[in-house]
C-alpha cells in the first residue's frame, strides 16, 4: 500500500472518458470493480462515482505496472496513470458509456486493499436488504444508489436557488424544542440540566416558521429534518426531510402558483420533463366523490360512481341497510373485465375487507346488458337499466359495488381502484400526473376520543365563507389547506394559517384544548399572534418522497443515505441501543423492569 504519489493530479472521472479523449495521458482514481487476467494482458474495470472505465495492462509495454496489477483484487483502491486509447477492433462495448476506449496503464499504485466484500457491488445482484443496510457504505457504492443520491442533491440545489431567487431566506429552527403537533408521536430527548424535563424533536418547524413571519422575515425556507414516531410504511421514515416554506401577505392561489413553478423546475432539471402549468385542482369533496381518497392517482380512470340517490327505493337488503344507516352505495366499472374468474372475485373481496368492507357485490354485464350476478335478482328492470346507464355498463364489463358508511365505501373502493389499475396494467411508470387537492375539511371527528382533531394541523385557517359554521356545525367547516399529489402520492401539503389570537383560541376550544393546556403547550405561539402577526401561509414538500418518484424507487430507503428499517432501527450503527447506567442516572431516568426485560431479549 502506498500514499498518493507527489505528481498525482486527477484529470478525469472514470465514467467521463470518451473517444474524443484518445491520446491524452490521464491520472484516474477509484475502486476495482473487476479484474480479468487474460494470461498476459490484465484488464481492470475501475469504478468511481461517475461510472466505470477499462484499464489495460500489457506486460511487454509496462512490466512494472503489470506486475503491480497481478496482486490487485476486487474493491482495492487504485491511483493509475496511462494513455486513453481506442479499444482494439471487435472489443468496443456499446453498452458502456466509456465502451469505445480503454486506458493503457503505465503506473498503478495500490492506495488500499480490501477484504472480500459481504456482497458484490453490482447493480443487478439481489441482496437481502438487512445485509445491505448493515454495510450501507458498501451498498452505496452501487451505481443505482449513487444515482439516487445525485438526483436528491440536484433537487435540493435547484430548490435552494429557486427559492433564493424568489426572495426566500434560509433560516434554521431548533431541533431541541417543544412538541409541534402534526399528528404523530414525538421523539423525546431528556434534559440533564433540567432533570425530569424533556425536549421534543420537531415533527416539523411549523410553529417556528410562523414566528419568523411575525418577526417580519416575509419569506422563509429550510431544507430540514423532521422527526415523527409513527408506524412506518414504504414511503415513511421516522426522520425525513422537508422542503419547508412560509410566506407573509399571501393567499392560497399565490402559494400554489409559486410552488408549482418550483416543482416544474425540478422536473425540468432532473428529468427534462415539461410539467404543464397551472396544475389541475380539485376540491377534497370532489376527490372523495370520484376517487374515494384524498390523494388520487389520475393516471387512470376507473372512477367511483355514487348510486345512493338512484337506489333510494332499493329492496336489496345489503344496500337498504347501508342507506338506512347514513351510509352510501358506490360502484366502479372495471371495463372489459367480465372474464374475471371466481377466484379473482374472491381475492378482490378479501382485498376490500382489509379496509372494513363487509363484502364486494359484483355483476358481469352480458351481451344484452343483462347481469350475471348473485344480486341481479334483487333489482327491477328499471333499476337495472338506470344502474347500467349511470355506470356506462357495456357488454363485457364488470361492476363492483360497495355499501356501508361513507368512510368505508370510499376507502375500500378507492383502494380497489388503485389495485385494479395495477392488476390491469393501467399504471404507466413514466407518466407524471399532478393534482392540487384543496378545501380540506378543517376538523375530523374522533369517535373514540369523542372530540374533533385537526385534519392538517391546529394552525390552519378556516375558509372565510364557512366561518359561521364554526359555531353551528364545525364538522362541515372547510379549511384553506391544500396538498400537492403526484401519481397518488402526497408530495406536499400546506395551508393559510390562523393569524389572530381570537380565532386560534377558538380553534383550540373546538379541539378541546383548554386555556391552561393551550397556554402550557402553545403559549408562546398564542402571545406572538397578539403582537402584529401578518396574514401568512406556507407549505412543506417531502424531499424523500419527491426523490422516490423522480428516481422510480420502490422504497423511501433507496433515496436516503443512511435510512432506518421498518422498525425504526439503524442496522449500520445499531441505534437505538442501551446506554450506561451512569448516563441514565445523570438524566434522572430509571428503566422499568419491563423495559429491562425487553432490552435483554
Ligand atoms: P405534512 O405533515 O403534510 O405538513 O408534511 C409535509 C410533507 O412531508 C412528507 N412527509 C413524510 N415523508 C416521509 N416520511 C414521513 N414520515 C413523512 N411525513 C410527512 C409528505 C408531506 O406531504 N407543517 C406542515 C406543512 C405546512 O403546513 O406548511 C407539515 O408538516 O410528503
Ligand atoms: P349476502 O346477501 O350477504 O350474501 O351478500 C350478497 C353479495 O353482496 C355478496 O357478493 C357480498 O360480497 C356482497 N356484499 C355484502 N356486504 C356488502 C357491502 N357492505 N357492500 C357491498 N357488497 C356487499
Amino acid at each position: 500500500m502506498e500514499n498518493i504519489p507527489e505528481d498525482f493530479k486527477r484529470d478525469f472521472y472514470c465514467g467521463d472518458l470518451r473517444a474524443q479523449h484518445i491520446g491524452r495521458t490521464v491520472w484516474l482514481a477509484g475502486w476495482v470493480q473487476r479484474r480479468r487476467d487474460h494470461g498476459g494482458l490484465i484488464f481492470i474495470d475501475l469504478r468511481d462515482r461517475s461510472g466505470i472505465v477499462q484499464l489495460a495492462l500489457d506486460p511487454d509495454r509496462d512490466p512494472a505496472a503489470h506486475s503491480a496489477a497481478e496482486d490487485v483484487r476486487n474493491e482495492y483502491v487504485l491511483a493509475v496513470h496511462g494513455t486513453v486509447s481506442p479499444r482494439p477492433e471487435g472489443t468496443v462495448n456499446p453498452k458502456m458509456p466509456t465502451g469505445e476506449v480503454e486506458v493503457e496503464i503505465d503506473r498503478l499504485i495500490v492506495l488500499n486493499t480490501s477484504k472480500a466484500l459481504p456482497f458484490v457491488v453490482d447493480e443487478y445482484a439481489d441482496i437481502a436488504e438487512n445485509l445491505r443496510l448493515k454495510y450501507r457504505y458498501l451498498d452505496l457504492r452501487r451505481p443505482a444508489a449513487q444515482h439516487n443520491l445525485m438526483v436528491r442533491h440536484k433537487v435540493a440545489q435547484f430548490v435552494r436557488s429557486y427559492l433564493n431567487e424568489n426572495n426566500f431566506m434560509e433560516i434554521e429552527t431548533p431541533f431541541l424544542t417543544k412538541s409541534t403537533p402534526e399528528g404523530a408521536r414525538d421523539y423525546l430527548v431528556p434534559s440533564r440540566v433540567h432533570p425530569g424535563c424533556f425536549y421534543a424533536l420537531p415533527q416539523s418547524p411549523q410553529i417556528f416558521k410562523q414566528l419568523l413571519m411575525v418577526s417580519g422575515f416575509d419569506r422563509y425556507f429550510q431544507i430540514v429534518r423532521c422527526f415523527r414516531d409513527e408506524d412506518l410504511r414504504a414511503d415513511r421514515q421516522p426522520e425525513f426531510t422537508q422542503i419547508d416554506c412560509e410566506m407573509s401577505f399571501i393567499r392560497c392561489e399565490d402559494i400554489m402558483a409559486i410552488m408549482e413553478k418550483m416543482i416544474a423546475g425540478v422536473f425540468k432539471t432532473v428529468l427534462n420533463i415539461d410539467v404543464t402549468l397551472p396544475i389541475e385542482r380539485i376540491t377534497y369533496a370532489e376527490a372523495m366523490r370520484r376517487f374515494g381518497v384524498d390523494n388520487p392517482d389520475l393516471r387512470f380512470g376507473l372512477e367511483l360512481v355514487e348510486l345512493s340517490d338512484l337506489l333510494s327505493q332499493t329492496k336489496f337488503k345489503v344496500f337498504r341497510d347501508a342507506l338506512d344507516n347514513h351510509g352510501i352505495v358506490k360502484a366502479i366499472n372495471a371495463k372489459g373485465c367480465a372474464a374475471f374468474s371466481r377466484k379473482e372475485l374472491d381475492d378482490l373481496t378479501e382485498f376490500v375487507k382489509v379496509y372494513g368492507a363487509k363484502g364486494l357485490a359484483w355483476a358481469k354485464v352480458q351481451e344484452d346488458r343483462q347481469w350475471q350476478s348473485p344480486i341481479a335478482k334483487f333489482f327491477s328492470s328499471e333499476e337495472l337499466a338506470a344502474l347500467n346507464e349511470a355506470l356506462d355498463a357495456q357488454p363485457g364489463d364488470l361492476l363492483f359495488f360497495g355499501a356501508d358508511a361513507p368512510k368505508i365505501v370510499n376507502e375500500s373502493l378507492g383502494r380497489l381502484r388503485g389495485h385494479l389499475a395495477q392488476k390491469l396494467g393501467l399504471v404507466h411508470k413514466d407518466e407524471f400526473r399532478f393534482v392540487w387537492v384543496t378545501e380540506f375539511p378543517l376538523l375530523e371527528w374522533d369517535a373514540e376520543a369523542h372530540r374533533y382533531t385537526a385534519v392538517h394541523h391546529p394552525f390552519t385557517a378556516p375558509m372565510d365563507e364557512d366561518m359561521p359554521l364554526l359555531e353551528s356545525d364545525p364538522g362541515k367547516v372547510r379549511s384553506k389547506a391544500y396538498d400537492l399529489v403526484l401519481n397518488g402520492s402526497e408530495i406536499g401539503g400546506g395551508s393559510i394559517r390562523i393569524h389572530t389570537s381570537e380565532i386560534q383560541h377558538k380553534m383550540f376550544d373546538l379541539l378541546q384544548i383548554g386555556p391552561e393546556e393551550a397556554e402550557e403547550k402553545f403559549g408562546f405561539m398564542l402571545h406572538a399572534l397578539e403582537f402584529g402577526a401578518p396574514p401568512h401561509g406556507g407549505i412543506a414538500f417531502g424531499l424523500d418522497r419527491l426523490t422516490m418518484i423522480l428516481t422510480g424507487s420502490e422504497s423511501i430507503r433507496d433515496v436516503i443515505a443512511f435510512p432506518k428499517t421498518q422498525k425504526a432501527a439503524c442496522l449500520l450503527s445499531s441505534a437505538p441501543s442501551p446506554v450506561a447506567e451512569a448516563q441514565l442516572r445523570e438524566l434522572g431516568i430509571r428503566l422499568t423492569t419491563r423495559a429491562v426485560k425487553q432490552q435483554e431479549s
